[in-house]
């Protein structure tokens, strides 16, 4: 990765720049230094050649100007939209993040009889639920956090790449102007100005020769990683992924616990519910009674294939009002006094258990596809196809445009001098503070 040579050379320029012109105009008196060798015989052609260089200049450096404003409307929009396309991912996963919790923590709410949930369960579900919280939250946190930071840099970078542009406009155009109309002092002033802007200008563009590697880098590392996910890349450290085997038999094994668990509660309805038994059948009576518990759908076959929900079973989405109409009134034996099939107590258990297998179920693939990081690459691939592109290209576009700028600008500045000089040696437009400021001056 070759970030820092790419943007040596401007740099080393503005530094020369820098130092080499500053010199030349504070050190050395500026006439004597940069111009005086030059024969006057030839200055009728020098001035005319001067003014066409002048303008030719004054053109290069408004061409970049406008390409630099174009430039960095387009870098803004599409850093921006990056950006929101990147929040907005990370937002629908903390959402959906907390949407799992919500059901696990429903999940393991019971505490009564565990028929359903043996502790061991339940442990492990609180576990899980306080490590997707924590997810989430840091997720949250985090992007909340940053976007804002992004958002503002991103919004500095915009004003500062616009106040270039529009300075370096006016500079280009009163910097020819004051310089053909002969107002030494003016010209020394936009001299002056000019170069400290060029050499700001200077920096800047290193800075986005580097921005632009950078972009470049992250696309292609992106683009490794995704291409090659269980190599050694340079993403693989900073994203924990588990590797796909593990995260098919970790699906697997929730759709495992799914059909156990719709298989638990179903077995619990049809073999206690929904029978009759004497009151002297022990645990299994509780005087139920009256139509018949409809059963739960299982959303998977026996061989985890799917399964299409038959009329006469519920689904999860509406177990817990199709249910409700089988509770009955408990007496303080713990029996049904009413017409009903299930006591409160069941149905809380039931329920918990329909929470879970749903969450399970509905949010298994999503959970997975956060761990083998197949959700990442998703993200990514959507990035290296519909916004490196853009970044990349207008990156190169803005420093493309502020090497013009400066390169043209930096000429000029120097012409601006030599042509004020021809003028004043020809004799051409001589004022009276010409007289005062070439003493001081130069
Ligand atoms: C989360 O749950 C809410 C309501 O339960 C639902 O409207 C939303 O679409 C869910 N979000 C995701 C990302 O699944
Ligand atoms: C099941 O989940 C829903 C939705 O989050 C919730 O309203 C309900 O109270 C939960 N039921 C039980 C018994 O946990
Ligand atoms: C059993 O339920 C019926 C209603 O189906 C009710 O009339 C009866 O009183 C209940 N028996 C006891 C012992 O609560």
């Amino acid at each position: 990765m070759s970030v820092e040579f790419t943007a040596a050379p401007l740099l080393f320029i503005g530094a020369l720049w820098f130092l080499g012109f500053g010199l030349c105009l504070f050190i050395t008196r500026l006439q004597h230094c940069c111009f005086q060798r030059l024969h006057h015989g030839f200055s009728q052609l020098f001035f005319a050649l001067a003014l066409i260089i002048l303008i030719l200049f004054a053109i290069a450096a408004i061409t970049g100007c406008i390409v630099l404003f174009i430039g960095q409307g387009k870098f803004h929009r599409s850093s921006a939209s990056t950006l929101d396309f990147v929040v907005e991912q990370a937002n629908i996963t903390v959402e959906e993040l907390r949407n799992v919790s919500k059901y696990l923590t429903a999940a393991k709410e019971i505490q009564v009889d565990q028929i359903f949930l043996p502790p061991n369960i339940q442990d492990n579900i609180k576990k899980v639920t306080s490590k997707i919280t924590a997810a989430a939250n840091t997720l949250d946190r985090e992007t909340e956090k940053n976007k804002d930071k992004i958002k503002h840099i991103l919004d500095l970078v915009r004003i500062a790449l616009i106040i270039i542009a529009a300075v370096m406009l006016l500079l280009a155009l009163l910097g020819v102007l004051f310089s053909v109309l002969g107002m030494q002092l003016l010209t020394y002033t936009v001299v002056l100005i000019g170069w400290i802007l060029i050499t700001i200008t200077f920096v800047i563009c290193g800075l986005f020769v580097i921005l632009h590697s950078v972009i470049g880098d992250t696309c292609v590392a992106m683009d490794e990683w995704v291409q090659n996910p269980t190599a050694h890349t340079a993403l693989d450290d900073i994203i924990p992924c588990v590797d796909r085997a593990t995260a098919e038999d970790t699906l697997n094994h929730s759709k495992d616990v799914t059909i156990q668990l719709v298989g638990v509660v179903n077995t619990f309805i049809t073999n206690i519910s929904n029978r009759n038994f004497p009151p002297n059948a022990g645990s299994l009576y509780y005087n139920q009674s009256g139509p018949l518990v409809p059963v739960l759908c299982n959303p998977y076959n026996s061989g985890r294939t799917d399964h299409n929900c038959t009329s006469g079973e519920v689904k999860f989405d509406n177990a817990a009002e199709e249910w409700r109409r089988y509770i009955c009134k408990v007496s303080e034996r713990g029996i049904c006094s009413t017409v009903g099939r299930l006591t409160p107590a069941h149905y809380v258990q039931m329920m918990s258990a329909v929470n879970l297998s749903y969450a399970l179920y509905h949010y298994g693939p999503f959970l997975v596809k956060l761990g083998d990081c197949a959700f990442v690459r998703d993200i990514f691939t959507a990035i290296i196809k519909y916004h490196c592109p853009g970044l990349r290209c207008y990156s190169k576009y803005i420093y493309i445009a502020l090497a013009l700028v400066s390169n043209a600008v930096m000429v000029s500045v120097i012409f601006w001098l030599f042509y004020k000089r021809e003028k004043t040696a020809l004799g051409v437009h001589q004022t009276p503070y010409t007289y005062i400021f070439s003493g001081s001056f130069c």
